[in-house]
This record gives C-alpha cells, sequence and structure tokens, in this order.
C-alpha cells in the first residue's frame, strides 16, 4: 500500500508564521508537524510515500530527503497551484497506480495513529473508507450524513450540516476514487473538492465504509488549533532530562529537557520541552509549554506556548500564555503602553514589552 500525503497550501490562517515556513514544517512538541504523518505511516508499515509540495518548494526535500532516514521512500509531487484536494489525488494517479492506497492531510493530528483505520478498510474490502469524527462545529469540514451505519451523503462545508460528523483528513481509497476525481467539475470556490469525488462514489453505488475516532483528533488549521495539538502531544511525553540540572531548580511533572540546555533558578512545571542548548534563567515554564532549540528566557514565565528555534524572551513582565512565537523573535522589556500580552509573532520578529 502506497501513500499520499499533503504539504502544499498556504496556511493563511497561521500567518505571519506561514510567510516563512511551510505550515507542515511547524513544530508541535518540537517536531515539525509532518513527522507525525509520516510516523503514523511508517507504523503502519507504508514504505512508500508521495509527498504533495507547492510547486518549487524546496523546504521539504531539504529537511526530509528521500526519506531514507525513516525507511521510507519519499517521492515529491508538485502541484502547480492549489485546485483543491480531488486534483491533488488526480495529479497523483501516476505515482499510485493501480493499488490501494492513504491518503493523508499533514496537518491532521491524531491519538493512536491509522493502522487500525487500514485493517478496517481491508477487511471490508471497501472502494473507500473514511474516518470521522464528531465535532462541534461542522460547518469548517466535509460533512457525512449516516443512517443505519451507512453514509447518505457528503457535503462539503455546508452551512446547515445534517449531522456533526465531520470527515477528517485521512482517507483510504482503491482505483475507483481516480473515476471519481477525473469526472467531478470544479466547486463554487474553483476547487475540485474530495467531498464531491465521495459524492461521486456515493452516486455510483461504490462501496464506502467508515470508522469514527473516539479519541483526539485536529486539524490544525489556525493558531488554536496548533497549541491544542501542542497540550495533546506533550501531554503524552515520557520523562527525560537530558541536560545536567542543578538544584537552582524545581522540576515538576513530566518533561522532557535536551542536550545542552541550561537553566538556572527556574520552575518548569510539565508537560513541557525544553530544546536543545536552550538557556533559561529565573524563568517558570508551564504546562504545555514547547521551547525549542537554542532558545533564551530570563526573568519571564511562559505557558501553553510555542516558542519555535533561536528566540530570546527577556523580562516579560507579565506570564505569556496561548501564544506563537516564530524563529529567532526578540521579546524585551519596553516602556510604553498599553500592556498586553497575547502573541501570534511570525519568523524574525521583535516585540517590545512594558
Ligand atoms: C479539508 C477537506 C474537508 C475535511 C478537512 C479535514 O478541508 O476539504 O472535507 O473535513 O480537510 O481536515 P480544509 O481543512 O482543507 O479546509
Amino acid at each position: 500500500m502506497k501513500a499520499l500525503l499533503t504539504a502544499g497550501g498556504h496556511g493563511t490562517r497561521l500567518q505571519p508564521l506561514t510567510h516563512t515556513q511551510n505550515k507542515h514544517l511547524i513544530p508541535i512538541a518540537n517536531k515539525p508537524m509532518i513527522h507525525f504523518a509520516l510516523e503514523y505511516l511508517k507504523e503502519a508499515g507504508i514504505i512508500e510515500v508521495g509527498i504533495i509540495i507547492n510547486a518549487g518548494d524546496t523546504s521539504f526535500p531539504e529537511v526530509l530527503g528521500d526519506g531514507s532516514n525513516w525507511g521510507i521512500k519519499i517521492t515529491y509531487i508538485e502541484q502547480e497551484a492549489p485546485l483543491g484536494l480531488a486534483h491533488v489525488v488526480k495529479i497523483a494517479e501516476p505515482f499510485i497506480g493501480e493499488e490501494p492506497f492513504v491518503f493523508y492531510l499533514g496537518d491532521n493530528i491524531l491519538v493512536g495513529g491509522i493502522k487500525k483505520f487500514i485493517d478496517t478498510f481491508k477487511t471490508q474490502k471497501s472502494n473507500c473508507h473514511l474516518v470521522l469524527s464528531q465535532v462541534g462545529d461542522p460547518t469548517r469540514f466535509g460533512v457525512a450524513e449516516i443512517k443505519d451505519d451507512k453514509i447518505l451523503n457528503i457535503e462539503e462545508k455546508p452551512l446547515n450540516p445534517k449531522s456533526n460528523y465531520a470527515v477528517t483528513g485521512i482517507y483510504f481509497y482503491d482505483k475507483s476514487i481516480f473515476e471519481a476525481v477525473n469526472a467531478i467539475k470544479p466547486s463554487a470556490r474553483g476547487e475540485l473538492e474530495i467531498s464531491d469525488a465521495h459524492q461521486y462514489l456515493l452516486d455510483h453505488n461504490k462501496k464506502i465504509t467508515f470508522s469514527e475516532i473516539t479519541g483526539w483528533w485536529k486539524d490544525t488549521g489556525n493558531p488554536a488549533d496548533l497549541l491544542e495539538a501542542n497540550r495533546l502531544v506533550t501531554d503524552n511525553i515520557v520523562h527525560k532530562i537530558y541536560a545536567q540540572v542543578d538544584e537552582s531548580n524545581q522540576i515538576f511533572g513530566r518533561v522532557i529537557i535536551e542536550q545542552g540546555a541550561k537553566l538556572k533558578n527556574c520552575v518548569i512545571r510539565g508537560p513541557a520541552i525544553i530544546g536543545k542548548n536552550s538557556v533559561l534563567v529565573d524563568a517558570y515554564i508551564g504546562p504545555f509549554t514547547s521551547i525549542s532549540d537554542g532558545c533564551f528566557i530570563g526573568n519571564s514565565e511562559v505557558e501553553y506556548s510555542i516558542v519555535m528555534e533561536g528566540s530570546r524572551i527577556q523580562d516579560a513582565g507579565i506570564r505569556i500564555e496561548g501564544s506563537l512565537i516564530g524563529k529567532n523573535v526578540d521579546i524585551v522589556k519596553a516602556k510604553s503602553k498599553p500592556r498586553t500580552q497575547r502573541f501570534m509573532i511570525g519568523d524574525q520578529s521583535r516585540v517590545e514589552l512594558l
């Protein structure tokens, strides 16, 4: 079985972070988001992975190479323009060929991986197996109407959803999906919608089955989703301190402190991760925080936040919370008013605090 993994798009809801890096490379618990999908695929025994990237984007080949470090084989497939998820499947047909495959949207993070869904797809001998999750706001997703354990129809981002079952970005197909993506027409927003391809399969009496995610699943489209994903992943870390941490510090709960990190007079309340060579002095790091490599936190408090590589926070005054801080950002004490602390800061930004 092969896999097709999306890593394109423009991540507009995550700007300015996505001005300088692809959304799928934003770190969750100090790992680029796309690593999670690759781990789930590897764990499910999938070796051949096609990654769909924006035309001209060299960041993935630079970060992931040919996949040999992972024991997988990556083929990069460029999408010329964002013409929809069904278009992604369409252009990947030469890579996939005739065999069944997993289509995985690289910004979906879930607990427990995907192996069990593959097994169900195979046992049920479906043409298409969807993974559904009940959500509070179905209007953001493809929505499935279900009766007697069968999917009746699927609509993309309906204004009046017929159920609260969102179609997650994890799909299993046989070759009949190619007939669908080649037959459907672009939607009002000019894209070939994956939900229309699913509806085509239903209309043509193909067998669509589904599993429901009862645990945690997140499509990380906006800043709040990223922080929630970071909460979930840090909540599952295994306590491990690789650095020398002396008695001037107090560590509570599960934390990972990577090699070369230096801490002095700090309180770390896990779950939290401190990256390699980061320096923390007189700092409080609260639950669900990821501090990447090479950061400096001095006389400041950070909680429920992601701080990316090389950023510096000094004398922040008020606790920083619920914040996404890009790479090489400087946050320092400033004199001007008003006092407020809620950030979404892109790479190379600088913020002056009171
Ligand atoms: C896409 C699909 C949608 C699906 C969602 C899951 O939406 O079009 O049907 O429910 O992924 O992540 P997008 O997140 O691209 O708006």
